[in-house]
């Protein structure tokens, strides 16, 4: 269980959340959307704990993580994978050595070939077989990315918390990333929470979408819903990255994708 309890967070005068609740759906796919800078970053580090809530209570699995210590956080972020949106990968490592760095921390139990083995694994499913003894520093951009990813599920984590999945990837990169949260949410029930400001790139896989506008959470629920909410600010975010004829009318219609996972 995660939830999060009239959260408020500041950086001196900038006032970033300004009351967020939210229960996030276990075992499904959500989606926080909203601009730049509308702190979605800041509400995913609060999440594990890396930033703690000015007020208001941030709890994951039952531990309050405003005023958790450092062994009840470790505890709590062992269940977590995490994709920051700069990938935060170690460019002086091979790309192997970086997928293994959190099975070296959390699962001291593997022998170094498990762990090889793993980590193989890994990268097939991200679609990199080939680049396990890359040096890191040397990818493209698309490539980090999937790199992460293949980081954040090594320890087949129950949450997986991706910031910003799809920016910077090419529509086929986009679509496998797609597949792989359908079917990790399918046969091993995770919990995925994404974070995006490009709402129609999250269409495909999520369940639930909240939108994160000025410090709150102006809208939240089902994606069937959400897609079609009259709230002006929710309808112009769809309209921006797609041309419908008469969004602000018309219900969007779910991609074709989509549909047929449900
Ligand atoms: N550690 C910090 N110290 C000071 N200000 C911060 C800090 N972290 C975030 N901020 C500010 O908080 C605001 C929200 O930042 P955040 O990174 O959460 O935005 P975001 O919604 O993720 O935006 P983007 O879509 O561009 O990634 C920004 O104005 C940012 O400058
Ligand atoms: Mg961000």
């Amino acid at each position: 269980m995660i939830e999060l309890k009239d959260v408020t967070k500041s950086f001196g005068e900038l006032h970033v959340l300004r009351g967020v609740s939210l229960t996030l759906p276990m075992r499904q796919t959500t989606a926080i959307i909203g601009p730049s800078g509308a702190g979605k970053s800041v509400l995913l580090k609060l999440l594990v704990g890396l930033i703690r809530a000015d007020a208001g209570e941030v709890r994951c699995f039952g531990t309050d993580m405003g005023r958790a210590d450092d062994d009840e956080l470790y505890a709590v972020r062992r269940r977590f994978g995490m994709l920051f949106q700069d990938g935060a990968l170690f460019d002086n490592l091979t790309v192997a050595e970086n997928i293994e760095f959190p099975l070296i921390h959390h699962r001291r139990d593997l022998k170094p070939k498990e762990r090889r083995e793993r980590v193989l694994a890994a990268l097939e499913q991200v679609g990199l077989p080939e680049l396990a003894d890359r040096p890191t520093g040397r990818l493209s951009g698309g490539q980090r990315k999937r790199v992460g990813l293949a980081r954040a599920i090594i320890t087949e984590p129950e949450v997986v918390l991706f910031d910003e999945p799809n920016s910077g990837l090419d529509p086929v990169t986009s679509d496998a990333i797609d597949s792989l949260i359908l079917t990790m949410k399918a046969k091993l029930g995770v919990t995925f929470i994404i974070i995006s400001h490009d709402i129609v790139g999250t269409l495909n896989v999520a369940d639930n979408i909240g939108m994160l506008y000025e410090g709150r959470l102006i809208q939240f629920g089902p994606t069937e819903e959400i897609v079609q909410a009259p709230n002006p600010i929710l309808r112009r975010f769809l309209q921006r990255n797609v041309s419908l004829p008469d969004a602000a009318h018309e219900a969007y219609a779910l991609p074709a994708a989509r549909q047929r996972a449900m």
